[in-house]
């Protein structure tokens, strides 16, 4: 994710621009960048780092005009550095541009740009697309706002953009398609905005565009809306906002953490985007390709990491193993690095990092590099430590997560490994086509999946009320949610402080049976595929003992009903890929019991979002 701002209209832009940018830091906050029109010229600031760091940049130039757009970045292509930073101008320097997004086909239009004598500054997208608008323009001879509409029916990908063309100083042209995009509407005046963050003190009227509009802001005028597709007028339907600013930076969500549980299926569909080619059976992962006889000749993946990441590796390994054949072994990064373990060149180590920054994750590469093995970094951070010692990886899209409980890191993590190991059973040439395209169209029906997963949010808030008091908690999954018990334990304990175990389901009679009474309350991931019978036996020797069983469960599942205290039901899918959705009412329990005994949810305490210290 991104933040874009933009003003236009009679007071100083320079002012409005960095506020507004200030405002949506939490979108992101690697780079940071400004262009304001002065009449004249164009003068343009940016700069890797924060606003604060733009600030200063800004010292450079003329701060003068009332027309001004600015952008704080989340790096998706090309690391945070100065030149990749937005706004990007055009090669003549009379377009400017700010995007929040992934424009998936940008190499194809780069090269054609290229051979008609374009030249790039920066490893971005987003400046291909500034060249390809201004290509438009003069080959079509067209404004900017027909030349806007014509180029990105030449995209693929997903955009909330603002262009601005110093030929035509009295508008802003904007679009939108996958990525937010507000218009705030004032007296005189106009605002641009990913959420109205950083104009709901000039005005409370805005309007939303939606998916495949695009609008000409023009001074004095009522704004044009227009759809894409094919330039025919759209109708704005002007909201009046009753939100306040806190509650429009967490997207109208009480915290962070909720409104990153929620974010799954975006994140989760901008993670495979442009990797997964269901329809051509193909999974295009430049790390995997170019790497890929280290990963075929491996004597073993060695997986690092901590936390959440090492539930992630957990999951990983029965994928791997399971799907590729590959065998796997999964470390805590922290008892890694110091047990002085046996790794050779013939290994492959993954390490799974939000962040890019845990320092124990880090020590364990650079241990594994010493020794020679092949190093491949899942990171969600663009350009982070972990990224950057890495030989070679694989992002996750799923933008900032804020919340120090990670959720959407989870799930994005499961995402890039699913994708690693079906790319590289492929190559093995153990899965057979078929079975290969059953879980590639499968993969594309998660984000709904996890939608309707979303929907039994008022039946966990309800469990959350009976369970909310508890002091201990058990939770319990076989095979491939075994993983997904542990996490959701983690997640109860770090933001409810209540104490909580995950263990694999079966283990339960070599010891932590004896802990089952009427007041421990047991979580039992009994989906259909996966042991389930087994699972079922299991809740029956808890329920024998008085203990109270929440269980998660295909829909439609009526056994478990009956032998439950309460059942949350997840949509059926493969059984290497119901991680991806067990894990949504475990997230969204342990959310609702910490809100009703009133914990810091985004800021537990004892915790930071990033352990950079060992
Ligand atoms: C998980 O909810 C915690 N925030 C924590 O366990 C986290 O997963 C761990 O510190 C690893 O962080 P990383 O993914 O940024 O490396």
């Amino acid at each position: 994710m991104c933040g874009i701002v933009g003003y236009i209209g009679y007071r100083e832009a320079f002012p409005i621009v960095i506020k507004g940018l200030q405002r949506l830091e939490y979108r992101g906050y690697d780079s940071a960048g400004i262009a304001l029109f002065d009449g004249n010229q164009i003068n343009l600031a940016k700069t890797k780092g924060k606003v604060e760091d733009l600030k200063n940049k800004a010292k450079e130039i003329s701060q003068k005009g009332t027309i001004g757009i600015g952008h704080t970045r989340w790096a998706t292509h090309g690391v945070p550095n100065d030149v990749n930073s937005h706004p990007h101008y055009s090669n003549s320097g009379e377009l400017v541009i700010i995007h929040n997004g992934i424009i998936e086909n940008y190499e194809a239009i780069k090269q054609e740009l290229t051979k008609r004598g374009y030249t790039f500054q920066s490893d971005t997208d987003t400046e291909v697309l500034i060249n390809l608008i201004e290509e438009v323009q003069k080959t079509e001879n067209v404004k900017l706002g027909k030349a806007v509409q014509i180029a990105l029916n030449q995209v693929v990908g997903a955009y909330a953009i603002a262009v601005f063309d110093k030929k035509k100083p009295d508008e802003i042209v904007v679009a939108k398609l996958g990525s937010p995009l507000a218009i705030g509407i004032g007296e005189g005046e106009f605002f641009i905005a990913s959420d109205a963050s950083p104009f709901i003190e000039f005005t409370n009227n805005a309007v939303y565009l939606e998916d495949e509009e695009m609008a000409i802001i023009r001074l004095g005028k009522e704004i044009k809306l227009r759809k894409i597709k094919d330039d025919s007028v759209a109708y704005p339907r002007i909201l009046e906002l009753q939100m306040n600013l806190e509650e429009i930076e967490k997207g109208g969500y009480d915290h962070f953490m909720l409104k990153e549980i929620y974010e799954q299926p975006r994140a989760i569909k901008d993670t495979y985007r442009g990797r997964l080619l269901a329809n051509q059976g193909i999974i295009r992962m430049a790390g995997i390709d170019l790497n890929m006889e280290k990963f075929l000749n491996a004597n073993r993946i060695i997986i690092v990491a901590c936390g959440t990441s090492w539930h992630a590796g957990l999951v990983a390994e029965y994928i791997f193993e399971d799907l590729a054949r590959i065998p796997v072994e999964v470390e805590y990064a922290s008892e890694f690095r110091y047990r002085n373990p046996v790794i050779t060149d013939k290994d492959v180590l993954i390490a799974i990092s939000q962040s890019g920054e845990t320092a124990d994750t880090l020590a364990a590469i650079k241990l594994a590099k010493e020794k020679g093995a092949f190093v491949f970094g899942v990171c969600n951070v663009v350009g982070s430590s972990i990224a950057r010692e890495t030989d070679a990886g694989a992002y996750t899209h799923a933008g900032p997560e804020i919340g120090v409980a990670s959720t959407k890191a989870f799930t994005t993590q499961i995402t890039v490994l699913t994708l690693m190991a079906l790319k590289l059973a492929k190559a093995k040439g153990v899965f057979s086509e078929s079975r290969y395209h059953e879980y590639l169209t499968e993969l594309e029906t998660i984000p709904s999946k996890v939608e309707k997963a979303l929907e039994s949010n008022t039946l966990i808030e309800i469990i959350a009320d009976v369970y909310k008091d508890s002091t201990n908690c058990l939770y319990l999954g076989r095979g491939y949610n075994f993983p997904v018990a542990l996490e959701g334990a983690l997640k109860l304990k770090e933001i409810s402080y209540i104490h909580a175990e995950g263990y694999p389901a079966a283990e339960m009679k070599h010891g932590p049976i004896a802990l089952i009474d009427e007041h421990m309350p047991v979580f039992v991931i009994a989906t259909k595929k996966g042991h389930y019978e087994k699972v079922v036996s299991n809740i029956q020797e808890i329920k024998s003992r008085k203990g109270k069983i929440i269980a998660i469960v295909t829909e439609g599942d009526e056994q478990v009903r009956d032998l439950a205290d309460h059942v949350i039901e997840v949509p059926e899918t493969l059984e290497s890929l119901t991680p991806l959705l067990t894990t949504i009412p475990l997230q969204l329990l342990s959310y609702h019991i910490a809100v009703m005994r009133n914990c810091n949810v985004d800021q537990p305490r004892n915790l930071a979002k990033s352990v950079t210290v060992e």
